[in-house]
């Protein structure tokens, strides 16, 4: 790869000492040395050369390249030395001097920037890494490592980034859904911002029944306009999801609907405004009052421990017929109404505590979803997260499940 004989740079003997004659060979020289360098990683130079072999040859003509201009014993910068400065006449010899050192100089960088270049191609094409940091970012040169770590004392202390602990009520709430999906249960959610037709009217709720109001409904505002079932309200139960999954899906459905429901209560010690249910739903053919018990005994069971014992109390709900209240055995006294010699506080010494609405799908409510009533049959419950999240971890106040205060929610992590 040296360069062709021809119009190889050759340095010149001097005519003369003068200015105009020290410019004009100094500028060949310049020319030249640049050409020559240049060359070195142009594409034709680089093209056809054996791949396995590429960087070898490339630095071997690199050297080529560097003795040619800086050997010490024949390189060009030599020669110049002693055919121009050497052989100047004492009167020219501080110009011809100050004239070779720059030239000097020049050939010296010019060597050393066609080095750098060719290391920086080998290691961006090699893809050389020296250094990997602790972000995972890595360098190819020292330099860079070093530029880029440099201002970071690691001698500091590390930042500390505690890990956060599941909400009490999240919690409570994936145990659950955990249950009924390992009963084969999937899971359905639907929107907090509910119209009146999903809320109420498909639940067999009619206009103006006086059912409506035991639901301390939050209305939003404006909606006058709209055709009753059109108007928008907070959802006051999970029970809309039922039917938007019965238009859904047909027959038949096992699913199990958590979510934050709303209401118009005043905030004390078992009331929130904003809560969570998760809303059971199935539907089949012959399911009957039985397969409800069984299931939510099972719930139960899996919930508080295998010691606890269900009821079923007559209720009222306008979606499910007949309906029911559930009531397990209370699990501070064990279900015998009294503790330590005294009333049970916490089931008021009935040894029971109610703990979910329940029932068995009302025939009006198929009627909504293009269900056959005369076909399929089915269940449904709805149970408070946080009165289930209350009962198992003895919280004594509903609000602090939403003050947010760390010391309380350190301890559920
Ligand atoms: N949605 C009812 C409530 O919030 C509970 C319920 C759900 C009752 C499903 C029966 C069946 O009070």
């Amino acid at each position: 790869m040296t360069p062709k004989k021809k119009s190889e740079y050759r340095v010149p003997k001097l005519k003369d000492f003068s200015a105009k004659t020290l410019d004009g060979a100094a500028g060949k020289l310049l020319t030249a040395l640049k050409e020559e360098s240049e060359a070195l990683l142009s594409e034709e130079s680089t093209n056809d050369l054996q791949h396995d072999d590429k960087w070898r040859q490339l630095w071997d003509v690199f050297k080529t390249f560097r003795d040619r201009w800086i050997a010490r014993k024949d390189g060009i910068a030599t020669q110049i030395k002693d055919m121009w400065l050497m052989s100047a006449p004492v009167d020219r010899k501080p110009d011809v001097g100050r004239r070779f050192n720059e030239l000097r100089a020049r050939i010296d960088e010019e060597v050393s920037r066609a080095e750098s270049a060719l290391q920086r191609l080998q290691r961006d094409e090699q893809n050389w890494i020296i250094e990997t940091d602790p972000a995972g970012r890595s360098f190819s040169t020292w330099d860079d490592a070093l530029k880029a770590t440099e201002g970071v004392d690691i001698t500091l202390p590390g930042i500390r980034r505690p890990l956060g602990a599941e909400h009490p009520v999240i919690k409570t709430m994936n145990e659950m859904v955990r249950v009924f999906r390992n009963l084969g249960y999937s899971v359905e959610e639907g929107p907090e911002i509910e119209t009146d037709y999903y809320n109420f009217e498909a639940l067999n709720f009619p206009p103006n029944h006086p059912a409506r109001d035991t639901q301390d409904t939050l209305f939003i505002a404006n909606q006058e306009s709209k055709p009753l079932r059109e108007r928008l309200l907070l959802r006051t139960h999970t029970s809309p999801v039922q039917i938007r999954t019965m238009e859904k899906m047909k027959p038949p459905l096992r699913v199990v609907c958590p979510g934050k429901v709303h209401r118009n209560d005043a905030a004390d010690a078992t009331h929130s405004p904003i809560f969570h249910q998760i809303e059971g739903l199935a539907v089949d053919t012959n399911i009957t009052f039985c397969d409800l018990k069984g299931t939510l005994d099972h719930a139960m069971k899996e919930m508080f421990g295998s010691s606890v014992r269900t009821r079923f109390y007559p209720s009222f709900f306008p979606f499910t017929e007949p309906s029911a209240d559930v009531q397990i055995s209370c699990i501070f006294c064990g279900g015998r109404g009294y503790r330590d010699g005294a009333p049970c506080r916490n089931c008021k010494a009935s040894g029971w505590i109610e703990l979910l609405g329940c029932g068995m799908v009302d025939p009006n409510v198929y009627g909504f979803v293009d269900y056959d009533p005369k076909k399929v049959s089915g269940f449904a419950f709805g149970m408070g997260v946080e009165r289930i999240a209350i009962l198992k971890y003895g919280v004594d106040d509903i609000q602090l499940f939403f003050n947010g205060d760390v010391r309380f929610l350190e301890q559920f992590a």
